[in-house]
């Protein structure tokens, strides 16, 4: 009980003395985070070919980056089931959103074989593009998507 309540104190003392300047500090500094969503589909270009809103068949497991620049690997993520991955990480520091845009692109580095033998067994690319952004108090999350995939030459 006695312990308890020295954690109680101490914790109490942890929040007085740090957590106010840290939520002071966050609103002159905002939190940036980036958001990655997107889905890949077991087609020749990764992507959805279905007609009158169906949908072509998912590549589920695939490995899919974002690569900003040679060797900068920014974040990873795995297809679901449905083909879909989404990731949250730190908004890059190095970069702005411009560059970020102009820069990084999203590689699916499995080849696109492991999901139908018959396609040909390779990576595929694709430039990214903004889809908005979501303010959560300090928190702003940079929400991107692919432009549009293409085999990886
Ligand atoms: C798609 O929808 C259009 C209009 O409803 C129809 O004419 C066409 O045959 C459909 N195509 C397929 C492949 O279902
Ligand atoms: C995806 O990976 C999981 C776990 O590694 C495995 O159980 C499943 O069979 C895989 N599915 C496909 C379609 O490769
Ligand atoms: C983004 O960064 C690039 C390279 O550092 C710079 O040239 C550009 O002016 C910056 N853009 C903005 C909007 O800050
Ligand atoms: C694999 O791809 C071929 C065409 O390349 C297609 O006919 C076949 O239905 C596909 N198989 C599956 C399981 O999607
Ligand atoms: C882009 O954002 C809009 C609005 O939030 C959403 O409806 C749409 O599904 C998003 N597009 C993709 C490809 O995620
Ligand atoms: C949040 O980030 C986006 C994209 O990086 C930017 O356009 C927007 O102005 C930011 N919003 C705020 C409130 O800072």
């Amino acid at each position: 009980m006695a312990l308890n309540l020295k954690s109680l104190l101490f914790v109490s003392l942890f929040i007085a003395l740090v957590a106010a300047p840290i939520a002071e500090a966050t609103v002159l500094f905002p939190i940036r985070l980036l958001q990655i969503n997107g889905a890949v589909f077991c087609t020749p270009t990764g992507n959805n070919i279905g007609v009158n809103g169906t949908l072509s068949p998912p590549f589920p497991n695939a490995t899919v980056r974002l690569q900003c620049g040679p060797g900068n690997v920014v974040a990873n993520a795995i297809t679901n089931p449905l083909g879909v991955f989404s990731t949250i990480v730190l908004f890059p520091l190095n970069l702005n959103l411009s560059s970020l845009l102009n820069i990084c692109t999203l590689v699916v580095v499995t080849p696109l074989s492991n999901c139908n033998s018959t396609l040909p067994p390779v990576g595929l690319v694709s430039p990214i593009q903004l889809n908005g952004s979501i303010i959560i108090g300090p928190v702003n999350i940079t929400i991107i998507i692919p432009t549009r995939f293409q085999i990886l030459r």
